[in-house]
């Protein structure tokens, strides 16, 4: 596993992204509305863009016609072209958690310094 050097932490703001290309890949860092970091692959399983250009948001649920509950709120990155929804925690799609997922690299915080290890 290798160590790379992200940013600085305080680029990244609570509910913000950032990407980053390490060994040719693209990865996204994202900040949880809570500050939490995680780290994702930075394509949508789905046709491929790159899930940086979509937003960090919450997930909406309804248990009738006119009821919505937002979810999640701050842990979802939703893809920029057909908005599936990934918790970035697990990279899992909130749609086919089992079958559709981005994969996740583990985060570290040095120093103020944001690392990826993959
Ligand atoms: S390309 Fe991402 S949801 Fe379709």
């Amino acid at each position: 596993m290798t160590k790379y050097t992200a940013c600085k932490a305080e680029e990244i703001k609570n509910g913000d992204m950032k990407a980053f290309t390490f060994n040719k890949k693209s990865i996204v860092v994202v900040r949880s509305k809570n500050g939490e970091l995680y780290a994702l692959r930075n394509v949508c399983p789905h046709k491929g863009p790159a899930l940086s250009l979509g937003s960090v948001d919450a997930t909406c649920t309804a248990t009738e016609p006119g009821e919505y509950t937002l979810e999640k709120e701050g842990e979802v990155l939703k893809c920029p072209w057909h908005s599936w929804e990934f918790d970035i925690k697990t990279g899992c799609s909130l749609f086919d958690p089992e079958n559709v997922k981005v994969k996740t690299y583990d985060v570290t915080v040095e120093d103020d310094t944001i690392f990826v290890h993959m």
